[in-house]
């Protein structure tokens, strides 16, 4: 989209430790979910930069993602990012869209512009009464390390003391940082799943609902702003039973503490791609995006449908065979006929214009049956100007 903003200016500096706790979070997630016959479906809050559609789409193994998104002019730059590609874009707040789905997910991925506040709160219970995650799959969220205010403060604390009361940290809330507070604030609302009913007012035990997770584990990095807290778990079921006893096991995950305790991400030391450096392994992805919206849509795609950021893009371009949406060779306007006419049987002006390459001099100097006759292939009838066979 023209005007769209460049997607990896929007996080600076902080962008390189942000990228390296994402993935070093969500690839393992995505690793131990691959080989698998059903693909995967992933919701996640792309943003304007796209980097989660750009991230979940490397992995063969996804099949959808649905992107969310509740601003509307964000939802749009959105669509057009996504085009030709397997995403489906809701415009909607979380809560509306958890509400209401029957979708059901293999990754959630909810990075959110707030802090862990009544919002993530209500969302996550939703996702698991709603049973929203499939058994095996991963739940990850990020949100701000930054003050709240004095009710969501009031409600960690009361979060925390509900778990402590039933095995006691011997910790007092005060002593903990405050990053440690909101860890274990969310902990104490997932480690409730196992033991409180999700639906408390229901009189037959037959409609109880509990859920067992994995600990959450937690990371952080620093924006321009504040600190960012990114957790993960996995749902391991859902059960009419309570389960106490893995919580009871591993109190120091769920109290975020010793090696459970806050990974710091400071700089980046991703394995793999880099988005922000490019490389020819993420040549590689793009390349296979490029041939992908190709087939789907029969035309080249400008850089900002896959992505405004890319560099080396007539490189990445040329070397999935395609016609470059500018400064193409004669020959690369050629072989685009020739694709058109394997496809068709013949071609068009209509076939030209849709392949974007109706008014490339070539074909203004030579013309539809020019260029036709020298390749020897058959130019059919267009509705507008019929043209002699
Ligand atoms: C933090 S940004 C996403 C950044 C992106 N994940 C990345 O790593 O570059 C969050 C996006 O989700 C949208 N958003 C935040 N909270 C939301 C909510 N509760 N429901 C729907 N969209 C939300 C915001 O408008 C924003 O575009």
């Amino acid at each position: 989209m023209k005007g769209a903003p460049e997607r990896v200016d929007h996080y600076g500096e902080a962008n390189v430790a942000k990228r390296s706790a994402q993935r070093r979070v969500l690839t393992p997630i995505m690793s131990r979910r691959g080989g698998q016959a059903n693909k995967l479906r992933v919701l996640c809050m792309p943003g304007v930069t796209c980097w989660d559609i750009d991230y979940f789409l490397s992995f063969e193994q996804t099949g959808e993602v649905v992107a969310l998104e509740s601003d509307p002019a964000t939802a749009a730059v959105i669509r057009v990012r996504a085009a030709g590609l397997p995403v489906v874009v809701h415009e909607q707040s979380t809560t509306e869209f958890l509400s209401t789905t029957d979708d059901r997910f293999d990754v959630v991925y909810l990075d959110y512009f707030a802090n862990f506040n009544q919002q993530v709160e209500i969302d996550v219970q939703i996702l698991m009464r709603r049973r929203l995650i499939r058994r095996r799959g991963a739940y990850a969220v990020s949100f701000y390390g930054a003050r709240e205010s004095i009710v969501t403060q009031a409600r960690h604390r009361m979060l925390f003391e509900d778990l402590d009361t039933l095995r006691p940290s011997n910790e007092s809330w005060g002593g903990m940082s405050r990053n440690r507070q909101r860890c274990v604030a969310f902990n104490s609302l997932i480690a409730r799943l196992r033991f409180c009913s999700l639906f408390v007012s229901e009189p037959s035990s037959a409609n109880r609902a509990f859920v067992t997770t994995t600990v959450p584990k937690w990371s952080s990095y620093a924006t321009s702003n504040c600190d960012m807290l990114l957790g993960c778990f996995s749902v391991t079921g859902y059960s009419k039973h309570p389960d106490r006893r893995k919580v009871f096991r591993s109190m120091d995950g769920w109290y975020v503490r010793g090696r459970f305790g806050i990974r710091r991400w400071t700089v980046s030391t991703a394995t793999g791609f880099s988005l922000m450096q490019g490389g020819a392994a993420m040549d590689a992805v793009w390349g296979a995006r490029v041939a992908r919206f190709y087939r789907r849509n029969h035309y080249t795609p400008a850089r900002v449908e896959i992505g405004a950021h890319i560099r080396n893009w007539q490189a990445i371009v040329r070397g999935v065979g395609l016609c470059p949406r500018v400064n193409a060779t004669d020959a690369e306007i050629d072989a685009e006929v020739m694709r058109i006419v394997e496809r068709d049987g013949y071609v068009t002006r209509a076939s030209l214009k849709k392949a974007k390459i109706g008014q490339r001099p070539l074909l203004v100097r030579e013309g539809l049956r020019g260029v036709c006759r020298r390749l020897g292939v058959q130019a059919g009838a267009s509705r507008r100007r019929p043209i002699a066979q």
